[in-house]
């Protein structure tokens, strides 16, 4: 019998929850035991009730750990702290967005332990995995959101309206980077009323930029564009971001709002925003910047923190998903769920590397690891 356990997450400031209680009866509906962490699920919106009612078993680490020495497959957001690692059993598999690049504590404890690891990161990002894409679910939530924050924040009307007091012009926002966020971004300030510009190193979102009635910013001419590969942007060269930072200098100066969505796996987020085109944007501006956990794509924003330079709102928001907590677990753990279901084979998890979702993702197999370079590389998680 598989048996799966979700812990309360302890990462700083988490809220969200890796299985909700309409996934917990689909799994126990397929013959597995949940056990359920008293309390996980109390700052998404589920009380430990909801999961017993849907068939879990609610335990509480201080007091019975007995189940701890089950083979179990941990659903998580983030990889489980030390202490719980610690405790895990040989054969314990962890399922989650366990941040791998440059990870070299998470490394250790896989081997020590003799784990197994998916990390949701690094699932290919084939039509087949769509359905189990959790970097997409959540980063939909964060274009979403970083404009309703944005529009708060702003000292501007986002529409245009014409009142006894005369027209109010539409808000003009910029967004860097048309993937997942970056096209939430754009259909949400759309929909507030804003005029959108955006610009993307991959010319094959031009369309779906446009399709959604924004205006796509041409790339600069004279530099070669990065390459691409598998729907991701390569790293660009300094002097492409040189070029580029000269493009959008003019838009930015002239914008009300930038939503900084641009970043590369693995890699530091392109520096899209210097100081000078800082100084250029208009006291009461806001930018937004999603990628700030990376190095972000603005200079001087911070993680988890607002900073007024000069007038301009920097909003460093890093952690989006987990101020919608309901729907991102809601979400999250159904991207979960449609990975683990096709593994199931006689009611046990069958990881084989044939399958190229495992293969792509599986950075520990009983402890040893597969996919080397993530530990190794330098970050950007
Ligand atoms: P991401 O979060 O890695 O990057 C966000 C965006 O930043 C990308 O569109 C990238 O091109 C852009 N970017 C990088 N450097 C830039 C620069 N210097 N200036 C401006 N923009 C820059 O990407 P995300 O959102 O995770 O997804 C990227 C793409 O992956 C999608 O657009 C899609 O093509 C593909 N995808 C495929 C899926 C599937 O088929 N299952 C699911 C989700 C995404």
């Amino acid at each position: 019998m598989t048996s799966f356990f979700i812990p309360l997450e302890t990462a700083s400031g988490e809220t969200r929850v890796a299985a909700t209680p309409e996934t917990v009866k689909k799994l126990s509906s397929l013959g597995s035991e949940v056990f359920i962490e008293k309390g996980a699920g109390l700052l998404a919106g589920f009380n430990d009730e909801s999961f017993q009612k849907a068939g879990a078993e609610i335990v509480c680490l201080t007091s019975n750990e007995s189940f701890l020495r089950k083979s179990l497959i941990v659903l998580c957001l983030s990889a489980p702290n030390q202490e719980l690692l610690s405790k895990l059993s040989h054969g314990s598999v962890l399922i989650g967005l366990l941040a791998p690049y440059g990870n070299k504590e998470l490394e250790a404890s896989l081997k020590k332990k003799g784990l197994s690891a998916l990390a949701l990161e690094l699932l290919p990002r084939i039509s087949r995995a769509q359905s189990a894409d959790a970097l997409s679910s959540q980063a939909n939530i964060a274009g979403y959101k970083s404009v309703l924050i944005a529009a708060a924040a702003l000292d501007r009307y986002f529409p245009m309206l014409m009142t006894a007091a005369g027209t109010v012009q539409p808000a003009k926002v910029v967004v860097l980077g048309a993937g997942v966020a970056g096209l939430q971004a754009i259909a949400t300030a759309k929909r507030l009323g804003a005029v959108v510009y955006v610009s993307d190193i991959r010319l094959a979102v031009k369309e779906q930029v446009e399709s959604l009635g924004a205006k796509f910013i041409n790339l600069p001419k004279e530099v070669e564009n990065p390459s691409e590969s598998g729907g991701y942007a390569k790293q660009a060269s300094e002097e492409f971001l040189l070029a580029q930072r000269k493009l959008l200098m003019d838009q930015l100066a002239d914008a009300d709002v930038a939503i900084c969505t641009a970043q590369v796996p693995g890699k530091r987020a392109p520096n899209l925003i210097s100081e000078e085109m800082l100084d250029k944007m208009r006291p009461g501006a806001v930018v937004v910047d999603l990628a700030v956990s990376q190095g972000g794509n603005c200079s001087h924003t911070k993680p988890s923190q607002t900073i007024l330079r000069k007038g301009v709102k920097l909003i460093g928001a890093n952690d989006l998903p987990r101020t919608v907590s309901n729907h991102a677990s809601a979400l999250y753990s159904r991207n979960l769920l449609a990975l683990i279901r096709p593994l199931l084979k006689d009611n046990e998890l069958c990881l084989s590397t044939e399958d190229e979702l495992i293969d792509g993702s599986l950075i520990s197999k009983d402890g040893v690891i597969r996919i080397s370079q993530v530990f190794n590389s330098g970050g950007g998680n």
